[in-house]
């Protein structure tokens, strides 16, 4: 039988906890289960977690097995290899293929039917390898993709503009990693467009921004061994969206039926999240530059796909 008010974490590493913990303090569900390769760290990270619950949000918090995960509404999959430095997310395709797959296949034999969010690296690699391996339809399978990027990027024009995070909109498409697509057309702050604040004449200031953006995860990899926070928050917007079948519209890892010429890739466009997980996807209107860049990242993507191991 499938809770939805269960989630299952697995991998207890840094993202894994974190996004247990921020799970927790959000109070979206009753059962939180961590899994990991390492079950002395799954436990001991749940009864850390679980000694907040008292001045927290109630929850069941504990380290458990692919059966606990069978049941629960949404996988969080953080489990995979880590990227060192400037190591790019690609480049750890093959090492974390074959946990991520091991993952997805020991939830499709714990008869787990509920909706996957994949955030280990390279993020959209790895969630088409869950959705080939768990055996899940396309919409309920999804990445943390460029959420993240896209908060990157509203916060880097927050703190430029004096302006509030809440009052920038503007999407990051495309591959989470070194292809990102800033679509500076889907940008407003204050409701006006990125023209009345950094005009397009000033090229090479719109370039620095989107290699900001892109360079946020690799400064605070070297700068502290790994990144949580925002990715755990991501995680956590996603599951709520899911959880209170929101219809919110967020950039996330989805599969591609034929937007822009990109089929069956996982990449990031807007999706609408609702209960079932992706319901549609909305494409942005990008500009001719911005579609050939999403191409281009499609690409990349593509060709790590095709050098994983068989
Ligand atoms: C991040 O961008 C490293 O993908 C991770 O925070």
């Amino acid at each position: 039988m499938t809770r939805s008010s269960r989630v299952a974490v697995i991998g207890a590493g840094n993202v894994g906890a974190t996004a247990a913990y921020a799970l927790m303090l959000r109070g979206l569900f009753s059962e939180i289960v961590l899994i990991d390769s390492n079950p002395g760290l799954a436990t001991a990270q749940a009864a850390d977690i679980a000694d907040a619950n008292a001045l927290g949000r109630p929850a069941r918090i504990w380290a458990g097995s692919y059966t606990d995960a069978g049941g629960a509404g949404i996988a969080v999959i953080t489990a995979g290899a880590v990227t060192h430095g400037n190591e790019s997310r690609l480049g750890v395709a093959a090492r974390s293929a074959e946990i991520v797959a091991s993952c997805s296949e020991q939830l499709a034999a714990a008869g787990f039917t509920g909706i996957i969010l994949v955030a280990a690296n390279p993020v959209d690699v790895m969630t088409q390898v869950a959705a080939a391996h768990s055996g899940l339809a396309a919409g309920r399978v999804i990445g943390t993709g460029t959420l993240l990027d896209s908060c990157r990027l509203r916060q880097a024009l927050a703190d430029r503009f004096d302006v509030a995070t809440m009052a920038v909109e503007g999407l990051v498409l495309g591959e989470h990693g070194d292809t990102s697509v800033t679509a500076f057309s889907t940008i407003r702050i204050g409701g006006l467009p990125l023209d009345h604040w950094l005009p397009a004449s000033n090229g090479s200031d719109r370039t620095a921004l989107a290699v900001q953006v892109r360079q946020e995860g690799y400064d605070i990899v070297s700068g502290k061994g790994f990144t949580s926070f925002g990715i755990a928050t991501a995680i956590v917007r996603i599951c709520e969206a899911i959880q209170r079948d929101e219809n919110a519209v967020l950039p996330v890892s989805c599969r591609l039926t034929g937007e822009f010429g990109i089929d069956d890739l996982y990449l990031s466009l807007p999706c609408i999240l609702g209960r079932g997980g992706i319901k549609r996807i909305l494409p942005p209107a990008l500009d001719p530059a911005e579609i050939e860049a999403l191409r281009h990242s499609a690409d990349t993507l593509r060709a790590a796909l095709a050098r994983l191991p068989a």
